[in-house]
């Protein structure tokens, strides 16, 4: 059932071309048109829309944090991301133009089905991202995406991971086409990207052995620190998180502008801190600052970890390690660049005797509180 390979986990991570690809299947025409009918909110209602809310938990969440930068820039309508957890214990300001998207990938998870209710009785449209058929998020949700993951067993979320952000791509894409916002010069080169993006998924798990090698050179650490900027921040949050759950250590992501409103001070000699780099192409602002980063950190001791693009060479004389990425447009990174911080939680969590499939304390799906 783990189709040859010793984890689920490590059956998934590899399965992620292919997840990609099925949840991208018959949602883009032959023009690069989105063709996603089957959400079945009337182009009316999309176009009132004044207000996305994103709500989820964990993994999921990450997500959301990507989607907020893809829908703010592709449709420029304001968007928030919030954790489930809190958004239902709040008292958020929701209305009939709000559209609230709840991601889940088993539909199940307590605090998001607690979210979307209480959006739904103040008239908000709910769009469920999910990943499970027929559960119970997508069943109370006015209209669903389903990613095309399959099933997910590892109690780490991987594969359902980079569907969730296909399905966010996806409808912002939309959003953006529905509207006419940014449609031709924009949004028509990243949908064609988009439709490739999984051959270049599968290029990254062809290049992940000396990652595992790095991983497997860092069992004995405590603490691994992770930075990054715009859409390579929740990058970060997701690469911790993963170390955390699975590792067991000490893993922090942080955005690598508040390094000195803080975090620099963790920086001692050997600690290990992966960077995910932008792409040197256009906004390349975000790429200069963040080689001014890893040269901070460098100058202070750590043992740079870089996540970059093929190509980069601002990056190689600070990179003590480097992981390279294929070349994506800046908001489609995250699909290549987290790829790597599984193989390395995965790995390190392998090296250091724990269980990886059944992390302790950890349950698959949270069903309640
Ligand atoms: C982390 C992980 C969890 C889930 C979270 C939400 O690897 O798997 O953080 O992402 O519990 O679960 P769903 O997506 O089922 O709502």
């Amino acid at each position: 059932e783990k189709g040859g390979y010793d984890y689920f986990m490590l059956k998934e991570i590899a399965e992620q071309p292919k997840a990609v690809a099925d949840t991208l299947l018959g949602r883009i025409g032959a023009e690069g048109q989105l063709t996603l009918d089957e959400l079945r909110i009337p182009a009316q209602v999309l176009k009132m829309v004044d207000k996305v809310v994103i709500v989820a938990c964990g993994t999921a969440f990450h997500a959301g944090l990507i989607a907020k930068y893809a829908i703010e820039h592709w449709t420029r309508i304001p968007c928030e991301v919030e954790l489930a957890s809190e958004f239902r214990y709040r008292d958020p300001i929701l209305d009939a133009r709000s559209l609230v998207v709840a991601i889940s990938q088993s539909g199940e998870t307590m605090d998001t089905l607690m979210a979307l209710r209480h959006a739904r009785e103040q008239g908000a449209t709910v769009l469920a991202i999910c990943n499970t058929n027929g559960s119970t998020i997508p069943r109370e949700s006015d209209a669903v995406l389903y990613t095309h993951a399959g099933p997910e067993v590892a109690v780490a979320s991987t594969k359902a991971f980079l569907t969730q952000l296909v399905a966010c791509y996806l409808v912002a894409l939309y959003l953006g086409q529905v509207r006419g916002t940014k449609w031709a010069d924009e949004i028509l080169p990243v949908v064609r990207d988009l439709a490739r993006i999984g051959e270049e998924v599968e290029r990254v798990l062809e290049t992940m052995e000396p990652v595992r090698e790095l991983a497997r050179s860092l069992a004995g650490h405590d603490t691994v620190l992770f930075l990054g900027r715009h859409v390579g921040y929740p990058v970060a949050l997701e690469g911790a998180l993963k170390l955390k759950e699975l590792a067991y250590m000490h893993a922090e992501g942080f955005a690598a502008g508040e390094l000195k409103h803080g975090p620099i001070a963790l920086i001692e000699e050997g600690v290990p801190v992966v960077v995910v780099v932008p792409s040197p192409r256009g906004r390349s602002v975000l790429h200069d600052k963040m080689v001014s980063n890893i040269q901070e950190i460098r100058a202070r001791g750590a043992l740079t970890i870089v996540i970059a693009e093929e190509g980069d060479r601002a990056v190689v004389p600070y990179a003590d390690h480097l992981i390279l990425v294929p070349a994506t447009p800046t908001l489609l990174q995250p699909l290549v660049a987290t790829v790597p911080l599984q193989v390395f939680a995965c790995e390190l969590a392998t090296a250091r005797g724990n269980e990886v499939d059944q992390p302790r304390n950890l349950a698959k799906s949270v069903t309640v509180e």
